[in-house]
């Protein structure tokens, strides 16, 4: 039985829930390994419209199993608050469904408010971050200074943990102008919450293996995109942990050997939010033409995102660090109407052409895109759910790009529908 990673290729907000929720009817696990709820992932079932941050788009199904591994960094105020909210939906969620590993890192208040400090700190500093607590609570899990779930079950266990995070976040505090943290008020807001959060906390490491040789479907369901990854993406512009399809195993404690097939998301043409390079951004008219038609705004901030045309050499690279075995190209419809459509397929950099974005930053600054045309199409390729429903130039636009990245489609997304896809290969397929 194969077991499925999908990972964002891009920089994230390449569409992966409605994919995820595609193949998660197919799936008997659905397991987070990264992020936080910086994630935001929009699912649209039976017209009923649902907003998931932290919790595996499994939860929606019934009879599947859901797991938040310990690759997640896990806000749990955030959760019960969302648990609730798809509880007043008629979704049930117990801890039947829904496990949480024990060795997750727990997002505490002051992690946000050193994450909003710093952003506001000054401008050298800034990343653009979702303000959630993810960097700082990344660092204090490196920093060996987190308080797990496990560690909410006993209380002596869980004042040293604390006591032992407040020595250095004081000092960074005092730095930053902040007050020190009510350590009283902390514990106690994690005595109250740790008999609601941990009937969810199991051994999901030993869940997950035991699954996989009773020959369970597995779905790793990865969140933002590996640009965004800490090591291969565009540093210091990215997330806090490894986005690549690597992460599934180590974020939940299975071997390398338990993925059978990586599904790369890949928006058809680019997008980012926040700071830092975007070799293709567009900041013109045909830049805003693509926010406005593909509804680009941030599912978790709102942020408007900044839109460009497809980087077919990034693609390259990330489905390298990735693995990845086949695409799902999705909006492609945004595109419908444009009559030159361009994609990057290298970079020129100081009159040297460069097949792969390099690592330093003033290099990266100066690399300039060499832009390949392609003509467009004017017919709507909206709700396409077959080849013989698209224009020839969109067929044309869709083999190029897996000339130029070197992988398959595998499929093709054209609205939010779930119906509304072109299968070419079936990620599960024995
Ligand atoms: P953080 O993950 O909140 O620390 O933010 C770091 C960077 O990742 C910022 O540029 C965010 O905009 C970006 N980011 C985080 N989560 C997402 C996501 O789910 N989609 C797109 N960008 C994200």
């Amino acid at each position: 039985m194969a077991n499925v990673v999908v990972v964002g290729a891009q920089w994230g907000d390449e569409g992966k829930g409605k994919i995820v929720d595609w193949l998660s009817e197919r799936a008997d696990v659905i397991a987070r390994f990264q992020g936080g709820h910086n994630a935001g992932h929009t699912l649209v079932i039976d017209g009923t419209v649902y907003k998931l941050h932290a919790l595996p788009s499994g939860v929606v199904r019934a009879g599947k199993l859901s797991v938040i591994g310990n690759g997640v960094v896990l806000d749990p105020w955030h959760l019960l608050k969302e648990i609730e909210t798809l509880r007043a939906q008629g979704v049930e969620i117990t801890p039947e469904t829904l496990m949480v590993a024990e060795n997750t890192p727990l997002i505490l208040p002051f992690h946000g408010e050193l994450d909003r400090a710093r952003e506001n700190h000054n401008s050298v500093a800034k990343i653009g971050t979702t303000g959630r607590g993810i960097g700082p609570c990344y660092e204090d899990k490196v920093g060996r200074r987190v308080i797990r779930v496990a560690d909410l079950a006993d209380d002596a266990t869980l004042e040293l943990r604390l006591d032992r995070a407040l020595v250095h976040h004081d000092a960074l505090r005092r730095g930053l102008g902040l007050d020190p943290i009510d350590r009283d008020g902390v514990l106690q807001q994690l005595r109250e919450i740790a008999p609601k959060l941990l009937p969810y906390a199991k051994p999901v490491w030993k869940v997950l293996n035991e699954k996989r040789k009773a020959g369970k479907r597995i779905l790793f369901e990865g969140a933002q995109g590996a640009l965004l990854d800490i090591d291969f993406g565009t540093y210091p512009y990215v997330t806090s942990s490894n986005v690549i399809a690597g992460q599934a195993a180590t974020g939940v404690g299975m071997g390398p050997g338990a993925i059978d097939f990586v599904l790369g998301i890949v928006k058809a043409y680019t997008t980012r939010v926040g700071e830092g390079p975007f070799p293709t951004e567009l900041l013109d008219a045909d830049g805003e033409r693509l926010g406005t038609r593909g509804h680009e705004f941030g599912t978790t901030t709102g942020r408007k995102r900044r839109c460009g045309w497809f980087d077919a050499c990034l693609l390259r690279q990330t489905c390298a660090t990735s693995g990845v075995n086949g695409i799902a190209l999705t909006k492609l419809d945004v595109l419908d109407g444009f009559d030159v459509l361009k994609i990057c397929v290298g970079y020129d950099l100081d009159g040297e052409r460069l097949d792969y974005l390099p690592t330093a930053a003033d290099q990266q600054a100066r690399c300039t895109p060499i832009y390949e045309e392609i003509e467009g199409w004017s017919q709507s390729t909206e709700g396409a759910r077959s080849w013989a429903d698209l224009p020839a130039q969109a067929i044309k636009y869709v083999r190029r790009i897996e000339e130029l990245i070197d992988c398959p489609v595998a499929l093709v997304s054209t609205s939010p529908e779930r119906e509304d896809t072109i299968l070419v290969t079936d990620p599960f397929a024995d």
